[in-house]
């Protein structure tokens, strides 16, 4: 039954073999595999674990903290602090870098993260993830913070983990996107969808609707251009998902194509998007260009932006790589002042109620 299943851990050695720093990479991208298998755990025992609801304190940037993100939070750093493997690691539950204990060798890498993506939706039963950038540490010495602000163009490896219906994990190290299946009874993940590879098209697209208001042009060019359907622009009906659960969306996106949009828009002038940079739209960024697809701000690439904060905010259009042009290109022509304004269905050119039409309707043409 077990013959011929790749495990993470064949999968890693095999993938890993040439790499300069291969065996230590592997071994920390095992010990990240443990944290969610505890987290996996947790997540599925559901109202039976105690689990779920919220803790008193505000995580660092004054968001409500689960019980299960400061549990999720302590899974990853007990996992990858002992191992001598990394040199810091930075998470969104945290203000500043962690400093490995005094006790521990510190190793060469970084790891930023987020122990859980989406909490939110734990108290509804909703999948959420854990997501995760691995970068390199020059020397020895204790990571200042500086160290960790690295353009996610440098990130040696970088994944996630989805807590649905079955536990995957999805990585990458540089050498394609690989999604892996947690076997329950045997505590194994499995390699069940190497290779992902993002459709070009897509006729599905996720954005939270309710912020349209404060959208940028572009944007809303794109999502009407979506809505009008066959009658509009593209002259093909398309479906709209929001899950607010960026990994489950990513993961969609990843087994069949799309587009995810949490753009840049005017609700807080101060925040110039709502995902973070280090955490989140790094790691996402890398396994969606691996998997042939295009992660950007709008304005660029996200992998080439430079991080100025561990927290940073910014603008994310990823997915199916011919959509997230097409939003570029929309953005490129909104800044030069090329657009054109969205025209309704209601008035183009096959509708009934263009002015030729309504002239024929009302017998004054011919
Ligand atoms: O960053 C946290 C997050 O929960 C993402 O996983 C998700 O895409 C987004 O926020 C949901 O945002 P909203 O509350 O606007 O739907």
């Amino acid at each position: 039954m077990y013959s011929g299943r790749t495990t993470l851990s064949k999968f890693l050695i095999e993938q890993l073999r040439e790499h300069p720093e291969g065996a230590d990479l592997g071994a920390l991208l095992v010990d990240v595999a443990a944290a969610v298998k505890a987290i996996a755990a947790m997540t599925a025992k559901g109202a039976l674990g105690g689990f779920l609801g919220a803790v008193e304190q505000r995580n660092s940037q004054g968001e409500t903290q689960k019980k299960l993100d400061v549990l999720a939070n302590e899974a990853v750093i007990q996992s990858c602090e002992w191992g001598g493997l990394v040199a810091g690691m930075a998470s969104e539950e945290l203000e500043a870098p962690y400093e490995i204990p005094a006790e521990f060798r510190r190793g060469r890498f970084l790891l930023v993260f987020d122990p859980l993506d989406g909490s939110s939706n734990t108290d509804v039963n909703v999948s959420v993830g854990t997501i995760f950038s691995v970068l390199r540490h020059a020397d020895a010495q204790a990571p200042t913070l500086d160290a960790f602000l690295q353009q996610g163009s440098r990130q040696v490896a970088a994944g996630y983990a989805i807590y649905g219906p079955a536990t995957m994990l999805v990585l990458t190290v540089g050498r394609g996107t690989h999604g892996f299946t947690l076997d329950r009874e045997v505590g194994n993940f499995i390699l069940t969808h190497p290779d992902l590879a993002i459709p070009e098209e897509t006729s599905e697209f996720a954005i939270n609707t309710s912020n349209e208001r404060w959208w940028e042009p572009p944007v809303a060019r794109y999502v009407n251009e979506c809505k009008a359907g066959k009658s509009g622009e593209r002259g093909r009906d398309f479906n709209m998902r929001w899950i607010a659960s960026m990994v489950a969306e990513v993961h969609r996106i990843l087994m069949r194509g799309g587009i995810f949009m949490y753009p840049r828009d005017r609700k807080d002038p101060a925040k110039p998007g709502r995902l973070r940079l280090m955490y989140e739209a790094n790691p996402v960024g890398m396994l969606i260009e691996q998997a042939g697809g295009r992660a950007s701000t709008g304005r660029g690439r996200i992998l080439d932006v430079p991080p100025a904060e561990l927290h940073q905010r910014v603008p994310v259009i990823l997915g199916s790589r011919c959509e997230v042009e097409r939003i570029e290109r929309y953005h490129a022509e909104f800044d030069a002042g090329t657009d054109r304004p969205f025209v309704s269905p209601l008035f183009n050119e096959r509708s009934l109620f263009r002015p030729e039409a309504l002239a024929v309707n009302a017998g004054l043409n011919g």
